[in-house]
């Protein structure tokens, strides 16, 4: 891998994207890289993910427009699905996903953060879809994520206009939930990673599940999926687990790491 750094702390792994001479801007070798890294990650032990951009600067400047320049319609539109296909990738990953944006999050940097399950982001981050300013339109799931986000209105808005915003905007339209300095974002990143894995795999996986797909449903299937999901977790090992510990009264007793079956 030259773009991609991986590593493995216990049950939380970090992806790095690793251009930093082009502020981790995304060409196709970087989206093939990630595609591989996601499909390498071992679900067996690993329970929540972190994305981040490699450096002080940038989380990600967007797609690499060096790259783009020359690209035909049909080759747009084909960059277009590769892309989309890493972020759908992401969105689905069976593990959540936390984007640490330490700085500019533009075009699809803004997009693969909104692919993740959960934004914080540095106090000197900067999130936008400036692609109309470049003749195109977001091409990464921008013009789909971002009004699902923070609303059609501001989606619009900020799409139309192509105006970046800093931490504190993204912080009040509900872009992020959480702004950090640079030095505290990676510590803050690891300690709700590590608060997410220690709770019970499975429920976990399936909440992201059920949140996902009812969000893309009415209400009476949303349900449906809700149940069967829940219905799931029942006679797991943690699920086991987890009732007897609370119905066990003896104070004295430590809790064991949920197994993941
Ligand atoms: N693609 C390719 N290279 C990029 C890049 C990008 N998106 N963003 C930055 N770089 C490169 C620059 O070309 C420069 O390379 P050289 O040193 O070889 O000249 C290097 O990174 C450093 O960038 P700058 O010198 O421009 O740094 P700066 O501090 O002056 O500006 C910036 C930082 C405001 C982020 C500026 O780099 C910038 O505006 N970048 C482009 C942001 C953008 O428009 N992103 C959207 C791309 S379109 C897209 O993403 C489409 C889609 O939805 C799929």
């Amino acid at each position: 891998m030259e773009y991609i750094l991986y590593e493995v702390n216990g049950a939380v792994a970090k992806i790095t994207i690793n251009r930093e001479k082009a502020l981790n801007a995304l060409n196709s070798q970087v989206l093939d890289e990630l595609n591989a890294t996601l499909d390498a990650v071992d679900l067996d032990t690993v329970r929540c993910l972190i994305l981040t951009g490699a450096g002080q600067k940038s989380f990600v400047a967007g797609a690499d427009i060096g790259e783009m320049s020359t690209l035909t319609k049909a080759e747009g539109e084909a960059f277009g699905k590769k892309g989309n296909d890493v972020f759908r990738k992401l969105e689905t990953f069976p593990i959540p996903v936390i984007a640490a944006v330490n700085g500019f999050a533009l075009g699809g940097g803004c997009e693969i953060s909104m692919s993740c399950d959960i934004r914080i982001c540095s106090d000197n981050a900067v999130f936008g879809q400036p692609e109309v300013g470049l003749g195109i339109t977001p091409g990464f799931g921008g013009t789909q994520r971002l009004a699902r986000l923070v609303g059609a209105g501001m989606a619009k808005q900020m799409i139309y206009t192509a105006r970046n915003i800093k931490a504190d905007e993204a912080l009040r339209i509900g872009l992020v939930n959480a702004v950090y300095t640079q030095e505290e974002l990676m510590a803050q990143a690891e300690k709700m990673a590590a608060g997410i894995a220690k709770n019970a795999p499975i429920a976990v996986r399936n909440c992201k599940k059920a949140i996902n797909e009812g969000l893309d449903v009415d209400m009476d299937q949303a349900i449906v999926i809700e149940e069967k999901l829940f219905g799931d977790c029942f006679e797991t090992e943690d699920q086991k687990y987890g009732m007897a510990f609370f119905l066990d009264k003896n104070k004295e007793k430590v809790k064991e790491p949920f197994k993941n079956c």
